[in-house]
């Protein structure tokens, strides 16, 4: 999808049309993407949700380190939340949504029953950073291919209430937050994985980063992809993307090197990844 510059205005104009449909919801999935859980969400949500039941929607996790994600399932199920890892691109699992929103509503759904009501309805909404995947789960829990044409801050339009299962129904339109830039890391790892525009951030800065978190955590990409041997391992990642860039025949375009290797991460063609663990500081990121 098109991506969105973010300017004071519309961060203003999202916010308030996110608190608004907020309020219209028994519940929140928050989609997050999976190689990013914590950097792709926006702090302010806790504030806007407040009391409401929430589901971390841990998406692309056919991108992210299985390990790792169930790592980060662990985490905020630890921290109280109800958390599923998905890939929205394959509606099968998508489905426990649904059950797991009924359970979370439960005491709600059996007071409605108490007083009459036969099939109490769940409305739920989709809330996120741009580019976590909002929509498609959106589109695939309801079975329809909706054109994503409320996914921009300041288009208004009537809201409409989409089926995905008997009890269970979604707004339309996904809310869309900001993402964060607390640290040069988060920035970091939100360009690499394609959650902010390319136009906004040097490539060779970004590709750097990338290089760096391959070479510590998945180095076997490294050899398979770009045939790095175990003493270019040793080098500083500085050093290595210098002598890539120059054995992918790029002679001295470290830029293009920078940009070949954060198309094949975010195409999968580095394997699985996730740039963050949970309990990790910026600094022992870094
Ligand atoms: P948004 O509403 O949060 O902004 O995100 P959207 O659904 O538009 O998804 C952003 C991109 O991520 C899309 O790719 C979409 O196909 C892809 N995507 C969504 N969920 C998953 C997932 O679980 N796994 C993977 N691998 N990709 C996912 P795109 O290239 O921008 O668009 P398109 O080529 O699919 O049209």
């Amino acid at each position: 999808m098109a991506q969105i510059q973010w300017f004071p205005g519309h961060m203003a104009k999202a916010r308030k049309q996110v608190q608004e449909k907020i309020k219209q919801v028994d519940l929140v999935l928050e989609v997050v993407d999976a190689r990013t859980p914590e950097s792709s969400r926006n702090p302010m949500l806790d504030e806007l949700v407040a009391d409401k039941p929430r589901i971390m929607v841990l998406n692309k996790q056919d991108l992210a380190d299985p390990a790792l994600t169930a790592a980060w399932v662990q985490y905020y199920q630890d921290q109280g939340f109800a958390a599923i890892a998905i890939d929205a691109q394959h509606a099968k699992r998508l489905q426990q949504i649904p059950q797991l929103a009924t359970k979370l509503m439960a005491e709600k759904i059996a007071r409605k029953k108490a007083r009459g009501i036969r099939n109490p309805m769940i409305k739920a909404m989709c809330i996120g950073i741009p580019n976590v995947g909002k929509s498609t789960v959106l589109n695939r829990l309801v079975r329809r291919n909706i054109a994503v044409t409320g996914n921009k801050p300041g288009v208004t339009k009537n809201q409409q209430w989409l089926k995905a299962s008997d009890n269970f129904q979604l707004l339309d339109t996904p809310g869309i937050l900001w993402p964060k830039f607390a640290s040069q890391t988060i920035g970091m790892r939100l360009a690499f994985t394609g959650a902010i525009a390319d136009a906004v951030f040097q490539e060779d800065m970004v590709g750097l980063y990338g290089l760096a978190s391959f070479m510590a955590h998945y180095p076997a990409a490294l050899k398979k992809a770009y045939h790095v041997t175990d003493d270019d391992l040793n080098e500083a990642p500085h050093d290595l993307l210098v002598k890539l860039t120059k054995s992918q025949g790029f002679a001295e375009a470290y830029d293009r090197m920078a940009e070949r290797l954060i198309f094949d991460a975010r195409q999968g063609k580095l394997g699985r990844f996730t740039l963050e663990k949970p309990g990790e500081t910026d600094a022992d990121a870094e």
